[in-house]
């Protein structure tokens, strides 16, 4: 017999025991958050598409905002694009915005909602896990959600073996797992218990075992090396150069409004690049500097730097606007557009 069987056919028939421990801390101990103290299926469903990709902490103020202008599936029918992008602003995978409200027109007819995983799933933006946490959580459904936090919640358990290419794979690779320890009588809170373990515990760097409530099942806690699982092969990273160009003319800004098509950041403005512009890079890349900015987007590295530039002559190409600086408050821009702004013209103003 492996290790990885004996160690995960130990968990699966110790699970009565397993789950009662987890479930009896969650009870205990879980963060009062909104969407768990005045539970609802709307309130699930929105909290579920803002937690995707996005940490609790970073959630918390656009869901008190959201569920306070959109209380309910048919007011968020009835509000416009524009409306639902501006609270969905800085959140970011603003396709999530777009899923969501294309979701509520799908299921604003009184009684229409789907009950079960299968049933969600087949709404615009729910995948499997969003399927499995709405279903599980607002409807009952004895269905296991797999995400990164489970996976290194389980393969910590079993002190799995397995390398895995990715997040993706490994998910897939313990889903029969963690379906088999789905507590069928609350399942909702089970779900919700090892999302807050793996947030708060059972966390990527020196998770704090001691205080753990299901140590006493933990293989990698037991040989003293959780921070070896999950095994993943290191992510392929690209770097990538932006130049980004700053023109203002008569009190207004040009930014490049992203088509309402586009895969990603439909609808939203942000400072051109220079061939959005119409400049040339290298040209513009020799203008006076304001500011250099890096980040990660998805697999990429990106070094942006933005350069004061001349206005192009003429019409402005396609995409572009000229915006008041008054109105920028009332546009949708992309979070780090909307604060890299902020910023410039705060310092032009010192
Ligand atoms: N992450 C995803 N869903 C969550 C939830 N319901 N509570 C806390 N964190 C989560």
């Amino acid at each position: 017999m492996t290790r990885k069987t004996s160690a995960r056919d130990a968990l699966v028939a110790r699970r009565g025991p397993f789950q009662e421990a987890l479930l009896a801390w969650y009870r205990a101990c879980r963060r009062p958050l909104p969407w768990r103290e005045s539970p609802s299926p709307y309130g699930t469903v929105v909290s579920e598409f803002m937690l995707q990709q996005t940490r609790v902490a970073t959630v918390l103020p656009y869901f008190e905002r959201w569920m306070a202008a959109l209380p309910d599936f048919a007011a968020l029918a009835a509000a416009p694009g524009a409306t639902v992008l501006r609270l969905w602003e800085g959140l970011g995978y603003y396709s999530r915005a777009r899923s969501l409200h294309r979701l509520a027109k799908a299921v604003a007819p009184p009684g229409e909602l789907p009950r079960t995983a299968g049933g969600w799933a087949e709404l615009p933006g729910v995948g499997p896990y969003t399927a499995a946490a709405v279903a599980s959580i607002a409807f009952g459904e004895p269905r296991a959600c797999v995400d990164g936090n489970v996976v290194r919640i389980l393969a910590r358990l079993t002190r799995d073996p397995a390398r895995h290419r990715d997040g993706a794979s490994a998910s897939r690779a313990f889903a029969p797992l963690a379906q088999e320890l789905v507590n069928a009588r609350a399942p909702g809170d089970h779900n919700q218990a090892m999302m807050e373990l793996g947030a708060t515990v059972c966390v990527r760097r020196r998770p704090s075992c001691p205080v753990c409530p299901v140590r006493g099942f933990c293989a990698a806690a037991g040989a003293g090396d959780p921070e070896a699982y999950p095994s993943l092969e290191p992510k392929r990273t690209e770097r990538l150069s932006v130049v980004r160009v700053w023109c203002e003319r008569g009190g207004a800004v040009l930014l490049h409004r992203n088509g309402s098509g586009a895969r990603r950041l439909a609808d939203l403005h942000e400072l051109p690049t220079a061939c959005q512009a119409g400049l040339d890079p290298a040209r513009a890349c020799a203008g006076p500097l304001i500011a250099r900015k890096a980040r990660g987007i998805t697999r990429f590295r990106v070094l942006e730097s933005i350069h004061s530039a001349r206005p192009p002559p003429g019409r402005p190409g396609p995409g572009l606007v000229w915006v008041r600086i008054g109105d920028l408050g009332s546009i949708a821009m992309s979070g780090p557009h909307r604060r890299w702004t902020t910023q410039i013209l705060l310092a032009r103003k010192g």
